[in-house]
């Protein structure tokens, strides 16, 4: 149908964009808190952590010094400077600052990535489960995505061997998520290193997003940026840096991208949120790393509760989600039906948790995302009413 033919005439573009299964959940659980019930949230995919003092000091102290006006339009030059000493440091590799773009969170950023790399009518590559915006944002652009179907084989992550199948003559990109969201699960380097040189080989263009580094378990923790140059790298300070509320990204691209995405980011935001950006310089120094590496621990903790309780439900969980804080369950010895089991769940239990249909549609119906973005306490009381209510609705 025609979107302008609709009371509300909308491009067909805008009509195009999926909404998110999960938002008729909250709908329903601030109703049910409004009616005095206590929710418990495992469907929030933000820290629960506030962002740390020193970071918050440093952005009252910019406004206290009136910096209110904007920045150039890809990040203040300290700040970019200062990423590039993080890669240098944590990585030790070297980056020209040059490279380093600050964006208005990974959103902003991927949105560039994206504007600067497809054309109407040309398709991406994403994962299926994967992280939801891409594919609106895609379809924004007049593009298309191709979903590829990931699993438990290749720990839920696109591979070389998925681009011989999938890349066709209108594709110009391929994007993963590492650690993903839904699944937690990093990508093994030397896949990486095979899907580089398989996009490389189609004369396509690899985005890597990065926004979850630092939160991994295990000593997984890379970037692709240690692989190759010739990937645009999204990253943000939402996550591991616990300021999703500020709005501020970054990515790293190859050096030939930059003129462009400034004419692009100047045309778009002209500019990044400028006390956003004079915090996050407080983000590197040693107190906030002290801080963020506490708050590392504590996710770890979580997730180490977490998966065997999850299990011992009967939920499968066939890849050990190494990062992020989520963890991607399969509950088809539970249900076939994911989303309305956790409509159910929510009702007769008050717990909130996301179905696999946010994520794509691969084996959607048969699985949930459990965040775990609260203390341990709060975890521990979600899985003892889970548990009554698997119980309740007895055997499948
Ligand atoms: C994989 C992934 N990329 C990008 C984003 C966007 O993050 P932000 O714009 O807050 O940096 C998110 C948010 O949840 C995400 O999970």
């Amino acid at each position: 149908m025609n979107s302008r033919t609709n009371t509300t005439p909308l491009s067909t573009r805008a009509a195009g964009v999926r909404p998110f299964y999960v938002m008729d959940l909250l709908a329903r659980a601030k109703q049910l808190e409004a009616e005095g019930r206590s929710v418990l949230h495992l469907e929030v995919g933000e820290p629960d952590f506030p962002t740390p003092k020193p970071i918050i000091d440093a952005g009252i102290r910019a406004l206290r010094q009136l910096k209110t006006h904007y920045t150039p339009a890809l990040g203040l030059p300290e700040l970019r400077q200062l990423i590039a000493e993080y890669y240098q440091h944590k990585f030790d590799i070297e980056i020209s600052a040059r490279r380093i773009i600050i964006t208005p969170g990974a959103s902003g950023a991927l949105q560039l990535a994206l504007s600067v790399l497809i054309d109407t009518g040309e398709s991406v590559l994403l994962s299926d489960p994967g992280y939801p915006c891409n594919r609106n944002m895609i379809q924004i652009l007049g593009a298309y995505s191709r979903m590829v179907p990931v699993g438990a084989d290749t720990q839920f992550q696109m591979c070389a061997h998925h681009i011989a199948e999938f890349w066709t003559e209108n594709s110009v990109a391929a994007m993963i998520a590492s650690p993903s969201n839904p699944t937690g699960t990093v990508i093994k380097q030397h896949e990486l290193t095979e899907l580089i040189a398989a996009v490389a080989a189609e004369g396509g263009r690899l985005i890597v997003d990065e926004i979850y580094q630092g939160l991994v378990y295990s000593n997984e923790d890379f970037t692709a940026l240690e692989l190759s140059d010739d990937v645009f790298i999204i990253n943000s300070f939402s996550k591991y840096f616990g300021m999703t509320g500020w709005r501020l990204g970054w990515m790293v691209v190859p050096d030939m991208y930059v003129d462009a995405i400034d004419r692009l980011a100047q045309n778009l935001f002209l500019a990044p949120s400028t006390v956003a950006q004079y915090a996050a310089l407080a983000a590197f120094d040693d107190k906030s790393t002290r801080i963020f590496e506490r708050r590392v621990s504590k996710f770890k903790e979580r997730r180490d509760f977490l998966l065997p309780a999850l299990r011992d439900m009967g939920f499968t969980i066939p890849v050990v989600p190494a990062g992020a804080f989520y963890v991607y369950a399969d509950c088809s010895s539970i249900t076939q039906d994911s989303y309305q089991w956790t409509r159910e769940l929510l009702e007769e239990e008050a717990v909130a948790v996301t179905p696999g249909i946010d994520f794509g549609e691969h084996w959607a119906s048969t699985h949930v995302r459990f965040a775990y973005t609260r203390p341990i306490d709060q975890l521990e009381r979600a899985c003892c009413r889970m548990a009554r209510f698997i119980r309740a609705a007895g055997p499948k």
